[in-house]
């Protein structure tokens, strides 16, 4: 490197800062000895108590103090943004998304895409049901029902497991909110969505006419957050950042202040 070359970028970094002073990135992770890049990290925010909306129009939640946490430790700078599910995988795939943080299941299939942390959350299937409906234990208990689900998610993945993939009664949803409120007003059955967030709508909305049932035939599901296939750099910091906070506690910290009993 030049001494005139040398000076300039100093001046430059002096009088502009670092974003200005041409840096050359790839996506993802930080190349030996160059500056930070803002990673850019997307949810789908409205899936409390994991992601939702705060009142003032920023995601928070479990996995939003899980990613900054990490972020943290890591010494990585990122930006959280609401995507909504779909384009936060689409984002994922062809890298205008380096993160993604949605409770979402590990999946073969999605593991054909995505590279995914070590599971940070386990999770199972809750099937949301009025009181006076006649009792039901699993999934495959619905069948003639009809059903409500996030479209893509491991929810009406067990129901088309169990009730067969064209089921006439599947409704696919963009929000499990909307899911919700559908049934609330007698459109749809039941819904069926991961067990901590049937749960929390359940408070959130003061439903007390309806009860949530485990199918417990089904299999446990656990979270991880997501990578491009491939971005090695970056899943190494993710779970080099997460094992970090699960060691000095941090971890149990921010699962306490959602999940406390
Ligand atoms: N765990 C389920 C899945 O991965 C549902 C996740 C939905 N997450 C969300 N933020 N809406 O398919």
């Amino acid at each position: 490197m030049g001494k005139k070359f040398l000076f300039t970028l100093i001046a430059c970094l002096l009088a502009f800062g670092l974003a200005a002073c041409g840096s050359k990135e790839s996506n993802g992770g930080n190349a030996a000895g160059a500056e930070k890049k803002k990673l850019i990290v997307a949810t789908d925010a409205a899936f409390p108590p994991f992601e939702s909306m705060s009142p003032t129009g920023e995601p928070e939640g479990f996995d939003i103090d899980l990613i900054k946490a990490i972020a943290k430790a890591q010494n990585m700078e990122i930006e959280v943004k609401h995507t909504g599910w779909d384009p936060m995988m689409a984002g994922l795939k062809n890298g205008s998304v380096d993160i993604a943080i949605a409770g979402i299941t590990i999946t073969d299939d999605r593991k054909k895409v995505f590279d995914f942390t070590t599971p940070y959350f386990t999770a199972e299937q809750g099937i949301l049901v009025k009181k006076n409906a006649p009792a039901v234990k699993t999934v495959a208990d619905l069948k003639g029902k009809k059903i409500g689900v996030q479209s893509g998610t491991t929810g009406q993945l067990l129901v088309e497991e169990k009730l067969g993939k064209g089921y006439s009664g599947l409704k696919g949803y963009e929000e499990v909110a909307g899911a919700i409120e559908d049934m609330r007003n007698g459109r749809i059955d039941v819904v069926v969505a991961d067990n901590a967030v049937v749960k929390k709508f359940m408070e959130k909305l003061k439903l007390d006419d309806v009860n949530i049932i485990e199918d417990t035939s089904a299999k446990q599901e656990q979270y991880g957050i997501a990578v491009k296939k491939g971005n090695k750099e970056l899943l190494d910091k993710l779970n080099k950042g997460l094992a970090a906070i699960k060691e000095s506690g941090e971890f149990d910290q921010i699962y306490n202040k959602y999940f406390k009993k």
